[in-house]
């Protein structure tokens, strides 16, 4: 019998019923009163998510990715230089993005895995006086590092340049605040922490990525914030394409529910959730990759116990069990193996993933003693009650 999989993945996660039900009502046309009010909706409750009153949110279609290219078509012109600290597989995208864009990277190359030092990085950027911006990666999805943006970015208001964020596995899973920390542009994803589906990428923008905006000369169209700026001024908002409106309709339920609880709870299910897989994870004898595992809500990397590599253990308990788990990116292929936490879980998912994983590295040859890592998932749980 097909069943749905079991994701333990770091997105897209799992989805709500709520969210699946409000996907599936009849469409509402996209310009007019009632998808403009969705949109404001969405738009409200966004720039609480990110903590912003002064900074503006456009929704695009387009997963997470986009919402990043966005960023370098309307904040730069061909020539000009950033600065990327690298730890992983998405800070590299960020140089990628830039490179593509004719734009010139600068990087500070940390190994994979290594939580930032903001001293490091302000003498490093300080080497280049020419940089106009800081592109930084709040979770390092790859390694499961959560980086310090609040420090990182003060670095970057200091050098006077520009603070852009990629916070796509982040936003709503780990604390953040766009106008405390002064953050100029951070980009987010529908489908990790909000448990929506895939499809709608949001930016928030500071005046200073606005006034960058209007005169950078990167090549742009469909992500132009000018002219989705210029649709949201609607009296019914508008989306200046067809947007994703049953996905929208989605997202809109998934920020119902998360704030029915509110962002300081999901934050403490995210951290509880966390402790529980590395507790359970350190129960079976496993090795936690990456610095900072106290702060790392979002996603645990594991690294594979010699009996067997990562890959294989990704490939059994899929087979075996139908629960997905995330396989190491880049150079930790096949020597770390990843469990995403953020997003709808329950204490009982993630018990149902560790006795997955039990079972799966028992079968594979590594000992196991059945039940450890649920025990010290359920200790985790009794004792945050
Ligand atoms: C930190 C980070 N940035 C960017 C992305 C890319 O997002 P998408 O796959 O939605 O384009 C991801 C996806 O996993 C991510 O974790």
């Amino acid at each position: 019998m097909d069943r749905p999989e079991i994701i333990l993945a770091p997105g897209p996660t799992p989805i709500p019923p709520e969210v699946l039900l409000a996907q599936a009502k009849p469409l509402v046309y996209h310009r007019g009163p009632a998808f403009g009010r969705l949109t404001r909706q969405v738009v409200k409750q966004l720039k609480q998510l990110f903590r912003t009153g002064s900074g503006e949110v456009i929704v695009m279609t387009s997963s997470g990715t986009g919402g990043l290219e966005s960023a370098i078509q309307n904040c730069f012109s061909p020539g000009d230089e950033v600065f990327v600290p690298l730890a992983g597989f998405f800070s590299e995208r960020w140089k990628q993005l830039a490179e593509a864009y004719g734009l010139t990277a600068h990087t500070l190359d940390e190994p994979w895995g290594t939580r930032l030092d903001p001293r490091k990085v302000a003498t490093a950027l300080a080497q280049h006086p020419g940089v106009k911006a800081i592109l930084l990666t709040q979770s390092e999805t790859s390694t499961g590092v959560i980086q310090p943006i609040e420090e990182l970015a003060r670095v970057g208001r200091e050098a006077d340049v520009l603070v852009i964020v990629d916070v796509v596995s982040s936003l709503g899973a780990v604390p953040f605040a766009f106008d405390d920390w002064g953050i100029d542009v951070a980009v987010g994803g529908s489908q990790k922490a909000l448990s929506a589906s895939p499809g709608i990428a949001f930016v928030a923008l500071s005046e200073r990525a606005l006034d960058a905006a209007e005169t950078a000369r990167n090549p742009r169209y469909y992500f132009d914030w000018r002219i989705y700026r210029r649709f949201a001024a609607l009296p019914d908002t508008e989306n200046p394409w067809t947007p994703a409106i049953s996905v929208m309709e989605g997202l809109a339920a998934a920020l119902e529910l998360y704030f029915q609880d509110g962002v300081d709870v999901a934050l403490q299910r995210h951290q509880v959730l966390s402790r529980a897989v590395k507790e359970g994870a350190k129960a079976l004898g496993l090795d936690l990759f990456g610095e900072g595992l106290d702060d790392n809500w979002t996603v645990t990397a594991i690294r594979a116990p010699e009996a067997a590599d990562a890959d294989a253990i990704c490939e059994a308990i899929r087979r075996d069990h139908g629960c997905v788990l995330a396989p190491g990116q880049g150079p930790l292929k096949g020597s770390v193996f990843r469990i995403g936490h953020f997003g709808y879980f329950s204490e009982l998912d993630i018990v149902r993933g560790l006795a997955a994983l039990e079972m799966t590295l028992e079968k594979l040859g590594h000992p196991v003693k059945r039940g450890a890592a649920v025990a010290a998932a359920e200790t985790v749980f009794m004792e945050t009650r």
